[in-house]
């Protein structure tokens, strides 16, 4: 696949700033909608257990703020099962997820997870959804989600931007080179895939540059930016370097 990678907003972290104070400022919903307008192909939000950050009024607001697809990442519980088969969001994205954790540490072991998530997804797609499953860049988890019948995979950016920032590029060299191999593998296997976690204007672009990728979800740098130049400014800067990484050409 090439031609344009799309951006994924993920406004969580507006929210994260709304709720240190409790009130109704800043709206993730209101940061959906500068997102749209500013060149977003989607806009992806975590429903975490604890809302810490979206919680559940956010969900409606959101869908009314935008026309873009919407990617709900949860937890592969009851309770969000029951959330999303009501929202029936574009795409459902499940995430591990641990009370403690400052943000999504790890993917999933989807191979552990095979019984209890292939159901899941089978009434998730029933009902409209698409399923993604946030993994490793790892060749079993790929086959792992193929057996499960997962429509995406999204892949942990994590390692590689710290790699990076560490100023270790053989490492990041190295974890890239997993990250495309895999992307491979998945569309060989008729998955879609994807990637994101923890990406930087620094960072962004040989990820970008995997031609087999088709979306890219950028939270927390994006909104950390907002506050010195505005979400526009920091959703339109993302935009070019990915056009950069990868011109524009026909749609994947
Ligand atoms: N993808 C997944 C599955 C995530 O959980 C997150 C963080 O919520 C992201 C992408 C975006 O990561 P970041 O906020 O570091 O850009």
């Amino acid at each position: 696949m090439t031609g344009r990678i799309r951006l994924g907003v993920n406004i969580d972290h507006v929210a994260t700033i709304r709720n240190a104070r409790g009130g109704e400022h800043p709206d993730p919903a209101r940061a959906a909608k500068i997102a749209t307008a500013a060149g977003a192909d989607g806009i992806t939000f975590h429903l975490r257990e604890d809302r810490r950050h979206i919680v559940d009024p956010d969900l409606a607001a959101i869908r009314a703020s935008t026309h873009l697809p919407l990617n709900m990442e949860m937890a592969a519980t009851e309770e969000m099962h029951v959330i999303a088969m009501d929202y029936k969001p574009q795409t459902v994205m499940f995430v591990p997820e641990k009370r403690e954790e400052r943000t999504t540490e790890g993917g999933l072991n989807a191979a552990r997870e095979h019984n209890k998530l292939t159901p899941l997804i089978r009434e998730l797609q029933a009902n409209g959804s698409r399923v993604s499953l946030f993994i490793e860049a790892d060749p079993v988890q790929v086959i792992a989600a193929s057996r499960m019948g997962a429509d995406i995979t999204e892949f942990h950016t994590g390692r590689y931007v710290e790699m990076c920032q560490a100023g270790e590029g053989e490492l990041a060299a190295a974890e890239l080179e997993r990250i495309a191999d895999c992307a491979r593998q998945a569309v060989a296997l008729g998955i879609e895939p994807q990637a994101g976690h923890g990406l930087t204007f620094d960072t962004v672009i040989p990820v970008a540059a995997i031609p087999e990728i088709t979306e890219l979800n950028i939270g927390h740098f994006l909104m950390g930016e907002a506050i010195f130049v505005g979400l526009d400014g920091a959703v339109r800067e993302m935009r070019r370097l990915m056009d950069e990484a990868r011109p524009p050409g026909e749609p994947s």
